[in-house]
């Protein structure tokens, strides 16, 4: 039995992931950017997918505010709800990973057993997490849609950070922290970008 489903079985076909990979000229993986709201997961997502497009990679950003748009409108910000939207873009990164796509997953995924579950979904080394590690002071002080203001008026209620919790990563691949030199977005998806290529993507 699978979930719910019984009488299922797994289905093969001849065309697999390294011929896609061979045909497209790169390996899959995912990049699984977390962090608060407002620390600057878009951005880079944005600025990465870009400088690898400019070098001929194919890349596909998942960005948990977009997706909340469509495969999961029918998702709040319960602990529950945050668990399956990530599990949701887990399966889905997955799948991009597979077909050989460089997948850029930008949400905020507060929960570590939330993160570790995707990074177990994928082969070793295809799940790359990056912590966006900018203090909480800051992103509030940024706060580009208005959203902390209507948090600490009790406006909106369980806003991370504010009165619901974030887990920060303790082995995220990459760290970009806040306030250190060479920080400008594209600096720090540059970062990323090395990463990728001592190991080989
Ligand atoms: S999660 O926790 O990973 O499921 O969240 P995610 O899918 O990334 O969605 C976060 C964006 O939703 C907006 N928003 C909230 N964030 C946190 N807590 C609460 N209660 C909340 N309500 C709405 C907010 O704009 C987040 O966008 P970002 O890009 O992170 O600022």
């Amino acid at each position: 039995t699978i979930g719910n489903s019984t009488n299922i079985q797994w289905h093969s076909c001849s065309v697999q992931k390294d011929d896609r990979h061979s045909l497209l000229h790169q390996k899959g993986c995912v990049i699984w950017i977390t962090g608060l709201s407002g620390s600057g997961k878009s951005t880079i997502a944005c600025a990465l997918s870009r400088i690898l497009h400019q070098r001929g990679k194919l890349t596909y950003v998942l960005d948990g505010d977009n997706i909340r748009h469509g495969l999961n409108k029918d998702l709040g910000f319960k602990a529950q709800d945050r668990a399956e939207n990530i599990r949701r873009i887990g399966e889905v990164a997955k799948l991009f990973a597979d077909a050989g796509v460089i997948c850029i997953a930008s949400l905020i995924s507060p929960y570590r057993r939330d993160r570790d579950a995707c990074r177990s979904m994928l082969p070793n080394g295809d799940f790359i997490e990056v912590f966006m590690d900018v203090p909480l002071h800051v992103c509030e002080a940024r706060d580009p849609k208005g959203l902390y203001k209507l948090a600490r008026a009790g406006k909106i209620k369980g806003f991370t950070g504010i009165d619901d919790p974030y887990e920060t990563p303790i082995h995220s691949e990459i760290v970009l922290k806040h306030g250190e030199p060479c920080a400008s977005p594209v600096e720090m998806a540059e970062k990323i970008v090395v990463y990728l290529e001592n190991k080989g993507y």
